[in-house]
């Protein structure tokens, strides 16, 4: 087993904005890249469950089988571990069944953390949770958010701009903190289908320079700010969109994505992306993929 025990291992305390590893990298062409070591924060499913409903994923007469998300979060975890990315763990708070994605967290750029502060009163106390991680595990930088928004669940980090997601959780003010917080460019973006109500649920960056994405999701205007920024993106379906298939973590040469997302699969496999799929459908269930589970700590 590849898996690493609690307790947390050490963490770097990290100052100042430098650039990370990942946009000190050489820009790539569109077609595959070279893989860049990532560090991840993830937290054990050991309290989910669907409860409630804040999205259209979820239905909580159905529920869901909680050692069936236990065994697909684990295989989730070796796959990063395989692939030779670091993960660090959150212990799991409960009564917050949701926890599971790490994602919602926070921002974490340079360093710098951005904390969550989410829109719904049923995850409220998660925001603090994280932040206390980061306090607890020696970053320095750390700011407690004025404005609603859920982390990298609607904030998406590239090499020269970070993309951030408005419409059904984080409040477009949100996106001018973060900007002046990490002195990144952000540009905002509008969801418009509630089945998609996170940025990450739509789009995911496939290197520091380019992205996967599902127009649908997307106001007019912001699809063609995308098309503007990204003319070489990998364009996906609705079918892939709809089993989250867009909720992927790329490494710069290999994607962890969800198994069902055949045709994305195959566009990536042609771009010159290795495809590590995973099995996450009880996660789903909560409205959660790879990505939700995964929350990027940008050194
Ligand atoms: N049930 C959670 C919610 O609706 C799912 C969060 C998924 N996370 C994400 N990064 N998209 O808030």
């Amino acid at each position: 087993m590849l898996g690493r025990e609690n307790p947390l291992p050490p963490v770097a305390v990290t100052t100042g904005a430098g650039p990370s590893p990942a946009a000190a990298a050489a820009p790539l062409p569109a077609a595959g890249g070279t893989a860049t070591t990532r560090h991840f924060l993830m937290c054990p499913p050991e309290h989910f469950a669907v409860e409630y409903a804040i999205n259209p994923w979820m239905d909580p007469g159905a529920g869901a089988d909680r050692a069936a998300a236990i065994r697909q979060w684990e295989a989730l975890r070796s796959a990063y571990e395989s692939l030779g990315h670091r993960v660090s763990l959150i212990d799991p708070v409960e009564g917050l069944p949701d926890m599971v994605f790490a994602a919602n967290g926070a921002l974490v750029v340079g360093g710098r953390v951005y904390g969550a502060r989410f829109a719904h009163p049923e995850r409220a106390a998660e925001g603090p949770a994280y932040l206390e991680w980061f306090v607890r595990n020696g970053y320095d930088q750390v700011r407690e958010a004025t404005f609603t928004n859920e982390g990298e669940g609607d904030f998406l980090t590239l090499d020269h701009v970070i993309l951030a997601g408005t419409g059904f959780r984080t409040d477009i003010a949100a996106h001018f903190e973060a900007q002046e917080f990490l002195g990144r460019p952000v540009v905002t973006l509008r969801l418009v289908d509630p089945r998609f109500y996170h940025l990450d649920t739509a789009l995911f960056p496939l290197n520091g320079h380019n992205v996967a994405y599902f127009p649908g999701a997307f106001s007019p205007g912001s699809q063609e700010v995308l098309r503007r920024l990204f003319p070489d993106a990998v364009i996906a379906g609705e079918d892939d969109a709809a089993v989250l298939g867009l909720n992927a973590v790329s490494d710069g040469t290999h994607v962890v994505i969800n198994e069902e997302a055949a045709g994305l699969r195959s566009a990536l496999g042609r771009a010159g992306f290795e495809v590590v799929p995973v099995d996450l459908s009880e996660l789903r269930k909560a409205g959660g993929g790879p990505k939700c589970c995964t929350l990027e700590i940008r050194g």
